[in-house]
């Protein structure tokens, strides 16, 4: 049964996390029996580097509430909600309610029930400003933001572009003159000028073409840097959850959208400035010159774009259908490049063929669609485009016959000009479907970058020093999408220095400690405290750092050997490479290798074998010399040989740190100061191995499993030797 204050600290709790900070109730210190008056509910808030304020709201400032951030509304009854969103329009807000635990689910309170439950007081919470600017959501905002930071640059290309608009309708106009003055009274001066000009004017086009291109390369190329880095740094800010949760093949083709974004940003945004500005200066000269013609023009463009625009919809469809399919084709794609080992191993090769033909199938089919429904706008737009130059013709020319002042060089003239309109207008009514487009890669990539990163301050955090002291007190931890607690209430305390095992049936919990203690999942409940200190408040950059990891499966990267042993880790030289590679039992056969420390690791690393792998993670985990060190059964690949070499070595690798060795054959866990035996989530026991012996069934079992074939041969000894006395 959930207290009230229970149940409005977990609304709080959930506020703070929906705003990237994760609080921990320990830190709230009150008495018991007592409860936190609002001030102090924002206080402990506050610390985790959140902004928040309690205030005194009413209901219409509740419903046009507009600010972003999280709302917990404090209940009369000392409870809670967190207010999902305000819907001004019905008149009524969303709250969620904290006993429903499944996200996106809740109810909508009008005014008059809310009065009677809600005290009127809410606790405001939101990222504070650094962190903010650090966060900002990838979507249509951030890239206009972007662009707008180039106003001078791109301000002067439209300069440019206007000059240019102007200069390009000269000799449209030279021809008029000619047509008209120089064709018709014979006069060659004229006809000389206008030559001198027409060059003049070639000349300088050329040279207002270069500029402009100049330019825009500047700007795409400034842009271009901008996009990368936030994409790169927003994407190794995620959590690793997020990229267990998530097919690597749907994050690559997301990602790859950016592509399209910044295609657009750098190619189309711009160029369509620039017949913005073409439209904006042409038009009124073709007004000038001839009203009638005009409105011809601008008709057919408006009948243009409504063509185009009525497209819009279908198409959008399509092809957000399509952009479904090209997904899992590379999902396809990608797995099978991972596991191409295997593949190749079991002979899957046709069955995973017949995978990527059918979601190739599927996208071809759906791409084939785009193309049709593409196809239509354009053609339908033809006609009336080709009718803007020819009907100006039928329309010059009646008009000259029904007695208007138009000469033919007007009309030639005129011609020329609306010539160039055209285009642009279609441009421009197409622009709208790039938009939707964009709109939809812009989405696509936002998809992952928008997920809550792993820490919202890089600068926040405390930096301790660490001697090595693990402590869990009632650690209760579920996986996200999951039913089934991994870790159910689990507490124990070592000092610095412990050698801990950890053992237990596949599926127990064992890697999940691990994981929680490097804070790669951090929802958990209960409190994790490295040397005393809170694992919540510690910078995880820090953290991680402090830790040296090995796992199962260790990904080496290409390069040389002691490139993969210094992993790019600054102030370390050969020297460092060569003592962790001994610490690791990795010296000898690196030795051996005819380049030794400079021998390239290829991709995947098929140049080692799966021991020489092990031992060389080993050593790069070693190499920083980390207070804490966890092995994950890292020893359960290598051959006895090698695995000998490093339980060997394990005394003086444990010496000066702590250790958390995970590892199913419990013989190499005899010597360990602690072996905590786990069992579906829970501690059954803790100790060292002779007491567990004595005291834990599990444990024993376990055991007694491994060893069978020497009990039963110590048995069958005891027995010989019974009969033998006995005869
Ligand atoms: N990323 C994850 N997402 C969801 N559930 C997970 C995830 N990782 C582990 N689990 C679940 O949590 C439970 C504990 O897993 P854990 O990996 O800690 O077990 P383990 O003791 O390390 O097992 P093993 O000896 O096989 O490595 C398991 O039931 C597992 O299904
Ligand atoms: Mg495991």
């Amino acid at each position: 049964m959930h207290t009230p204050l229970d149940l409005r600290l977990r609304s709080i709790v959930a506020g703070a996390r929906e705003q990237g900070a994760d609080l921990s109730r320990e830190d709230l210190r009150i008495s018991p029996g007592e409860a936190p008056s609002p001030a102090a509910l924002a206080e402990w808030v506050s610390q985790s580097g959140l902004w928040c304020k309690a205030a005194q709201l009413t209901w219409r400032q509740l419903v046009k509430m507009t600010s972003p951030g999280a709302v917990i509304l404090l209940m009369k009854d000392g409870t809670g909600a967190m207010m999902i969103r305000p819907d001004s329009v019905r008149n009524v807000v969303w709250l969620k309610d904290p006993e429903i635990e499944t996200e996106q689910e809740g109810v909508a309170v009008d005014e008059l029930r809310l009065s009677q439950l809600w005290s009127g007081e809410a606790l405001l919470i939101r990222p504070d400003r650094q962190s903010r600017a650090d966060n900002e959501p990838w979507d249509m905002g951030w890239i206009a933001r972007v662009v707008l930071a180039e106003g001078r640059i791109i301000s002067d290309l439209m300069m440019g572009g206007v000059v240019l608009s102007f200069v390009s309708m000269v000799p449209a106009l030279m021809i008029m003159i000619i047509i008209d003055k120089v064709m018709s009274y014979r006069v060659l001066a004229t006809l000389w000028m206008t030559a001198a000009l027409l060059l003049a004017i070639l000349f300088f086009e050329a040279l207002l073409g270069y500029v402009r291109r100049q330019l825009s390369a500047i700007v795409a190329l400034r842009l271009d840097i901008k996009m990368n880095l936030f994409v790169f740094k927003r994407l190794l800010g995620l959590p690793i959850d997020y990229f267990e949760r998530t097919p690597t093949g749907r994050i690559s083709y997301l990602i790859a959208q950016t592509g399209k974004v910044r295609g657009f940003v750098t190619g189309k945004m711009l160029t369509t400035m620039f017949d913005i500005m073409n439209l904006l200066v042409v038009l009124p000269v073709l007004f000038w010159m001839s009203v009638p013609m005009a409105w011809m023009v601008v008709g057919l463009g408006g009948v243009m774009a409504m063509i185009i625009s009525s497209f819009i919809k279908p198409i959008r469809r399509t092809y957000a259908r399509w952009l479904e399919f090209e997904v899992q084709k590379n999902i396809v794609l990608v797995e099978t490049l991972h596991g191409i080992r295997t593949i190749k191993s079991l002979a899957l090769e046709s069955a995973q063929r017949e995978m990527w033909d059918r979601r190739a199938a599927d996208a071809s089919y759906w791409k084939r669609r785009l193309d049709d429904i593409s196809n239509w706008p354009e053609t339908l737009v033809s006609p009336f485009d080709t009718l803007m130059t020819r009907g100006v013709l039928l329309v010059g020319a009646y008009l000259s016959i029904s007695g208007v002042d138009v000469s033919s060089g007007h009309i030639v003239a005129f011609m020329m000009i609306a010539n160039r309109v055209s285009s642009p207008l279609i441009a421009l009514s197409k622009l709208l479907q790039d938009i939707e487009e964009l709109r939809a890669s812009v989405m696509m990539v936002g998809l992952v970058l928008n997920n809550r990163p792993e820490t919202l301050n890089p600068g926040s955090g405390l930096r301790p020093r660490f001697e090595g002291a693990i402590a869990f007190r009632g650690v209760k931890f579920t996986y996200p999408g999951t039913k089934t607690r991994a870790l159910d209430d689990i507490s124990f305390e070592v000092p610095p220095g412990t050698v801990l095992g950890l053992v237990g049936r596949s599926g127990s919990g064992k890697s999940t400690i691990t994981r929680l203690l490097q804070g790669i999942n951090r929802e958990y409940e209960g409190q994790i405290k490295i040397d005393g200190v809170d694992l919540r408040e510690i910078n995880l950059g820090h953290l991680r750092r402090s830790f040296g990891v090995v796992l199962q499966e260790n990904f080496l990267f290409r390069g040389t050997v002691r490139d993969n042993l210094l992993a790019g880790r600054s102030g370390l030289t050969l020297t460092d490479a060569v003592r962790a590679a001994r610490l690791a039992g990795a010296e000898e056969f690196i030795e051996r290798m005819q380049q030794g420390y400079e021998t390239v690791v290829e991709e995947g690393s098929p140049n080692l074998s799966g021991g020489q792998r092990q031992r060389l993670a080993i050593a790069r985990a070693l190499i920083h010399d980390p207070r804490i060190l966890i092995l994950d059964e890292a020893t359960s690949a290598l051959d006895p040989e090698s695995e000998a070499l490093v339980n060997a070595n394990i005394s003086r690798i444990a010496a000066n740190r702590t250790m958390v060795i995970v590892s199913h054959r419990l013989s190499s866990l005899v010597d360990s100061d602690m072996i905590m035996v786990l069992d579906r989530g829970k501690m059954v026991d803790i100790g060292p191995h002779n007491q567990l012996l004595e005291t834990c069934t599990i444990y024993r079992q376990l055991w007694q499993q491994q060893n069978r074939h020497m009990e039963s041969f110590r048995s069958s000894a005891r027995a010989a030797l019974s009969t033998s006395v006995g005869s």
